[in-house]
C-alpha cells in the first residue's frame, strides 16, 4: 500500500464509506469555532481533502492528515496541500513521535486504517494524549480484514511469504473486544456500531484491482512471482470472499464488515 497513484484509482469503496460515515457523524459532534482536526492514516489525502474538508471547512482552522508512508504523504502534500490542509509523516504506533502533538487536536478522524495497526491500545493512548480535553474521535475500519481471510486460505507455497508480512496485523477482534480496547485507552464511547455492507464493482477485475492496491504481498514478493500470485488471489477471492458476480453483466458485489466508533476524551 505504498503506491498512492494506484490506490487513488481503486479506492471507490473506501471513499463511499468515508462519505457515508462522515456525513452521518459530523453533525452529531460538538463543534466550537477554529478547531484543529487530525486525519490518521490519510493515505494519498483524497478522502481528507475531497470528503472531510468540504464537511468541516466552516468549523475548522486546520486539517492535518498523517500517515506512516512517506510516499503517501508526499503525494498528498503535492496534490492537496493548501493553507488549511497539511500532511505529515507520523506512525501512530510511535508513542514518542505522537507525544510531540500532545493536547493539539479537537477531533481525530481515521478511515480504513485502524485494522492495519498492530498495537491498538497503545496507539489509542497516543491519540488520547494528542486530543484536547472534550475532544472526540471518529474511527471507521474493517472489523474483519478480508486480506487476512484471503492469506489464511492460500496454498502452502505462499504461506512462507505471508509469514514475512510484518506490515499487517493478523489479530482478529470481536465487537466487544474492540469496545474494551477503546475504553482501556481512556475513551468514553458515545456510539459503536458494526455493519455488514456491500459494494458494487462494475466487474470482477475492478474488485481484483482494488484488492491489489492494498495487498502488501506485492511489496515483498519477487517480481517474477507477481502474475502467478495474482491468479491464485483471483481463485481464492472467488472461493472465500462471498462475492456475487452477475453472469450476464459481470457486475460484482463484495460484502465487507465495518466497525464505527465515535468516542470522547472526558
Ligand atoms: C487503506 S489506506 C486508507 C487511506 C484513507 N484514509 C482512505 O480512507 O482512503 C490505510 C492507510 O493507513 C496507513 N497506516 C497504516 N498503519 C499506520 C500507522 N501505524 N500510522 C499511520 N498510518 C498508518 C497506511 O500507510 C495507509 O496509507
Amino acid at each position: 500500500m505504498h503506491c498512492p497513484e494506484q490506490y487513488v484509482k481503486e479506492n471507490g469503496l473506501q471513499r463511499k464509506d468515508a462519505k457515508d460515515i462522515s456525513s452521518t457523524y459530523i453533525r452529531k459532534m460538538v463543534w466550537k469555532s477554529n478547531e484543529i482536526v487530525l486525519d490518521v492514516g490519510c493515505g494519498p489525502g483524497d478522502v481528507t481533502s475531497d470528503i472531510l474538508y468540504p464537511l468541516l471547512k466552516n468549523k475548522i482552522n486546520q486539517l492535518v492528515g498523517v500517515d506512516k508512508s512517506i510516499e503517501m504523504v508526499e503525494y498528498a502534500k503535492k496534490t492537496y496541500g493548501c493553507s488549511k490542509i497539511d500532511f505529515k509523516v507520523l506512525d501512530i504506533e510511535n508513542a514518542n513521535d505522537c507525544s510531540f502533538y500532545s493536547h493539539r487536536f479537537n477531533k481525530i478522524f481515521s478511515f480504513f486504517c485502524f485494522h492495519w495497526v498492530h498495537n491498538k491500545v497503545d496507539s489509542l493512548r497516543s491519540m488520547h494524549l494528542m486530543l484536547k480535553n472534550g475532544g472526540e474521535i471518529l474511527f471507521n475500519f474493517l472489523l474483519i480484514n478480508p486480506l487476512i481471510e484471503l492469506y489464511k486460505s492460500m496454498d502452502a507455497e505462499w504461506q512462507k511469504y505471508i509469514k514475512d508480512l510484518k506490515q499487517i496485523s493478523h489479530d482478529l477482534y470481536s465487537q466487544d473486544e474492540m469496545r474494551e480496547i477503546f475504553i482501556k485507552a481512556g475513551f468514553r464511547i458515545i456510539n459503536l456500531e458494526t455493519n455488514v455492507k456491500k459494494y458494487t464493482f462494475p466487474d470482477f477485475s475492478s474488485l481484483l484491482n482494488a484488492v491489489k492496491a492494498v495487498d502488501t504481498m506485492y511489496n515483498i514478493l519477487p517480481q517474477h512471482l507477481h502474475d502467478r500470485y495474482s491468479i491464485h488471489v483471483k481463485d481464492k477471492i472467488c472461493e472465500t470472499q462471498g462475492v456475487e458476480i452477475c453472469p450476464i453483466t459481470g457486475i460484482t458485489i463484495k460484502p465487507y464488515f465495518t466497525i464505527t466508533v465515535h468516542a470522547i476524551k472526558d
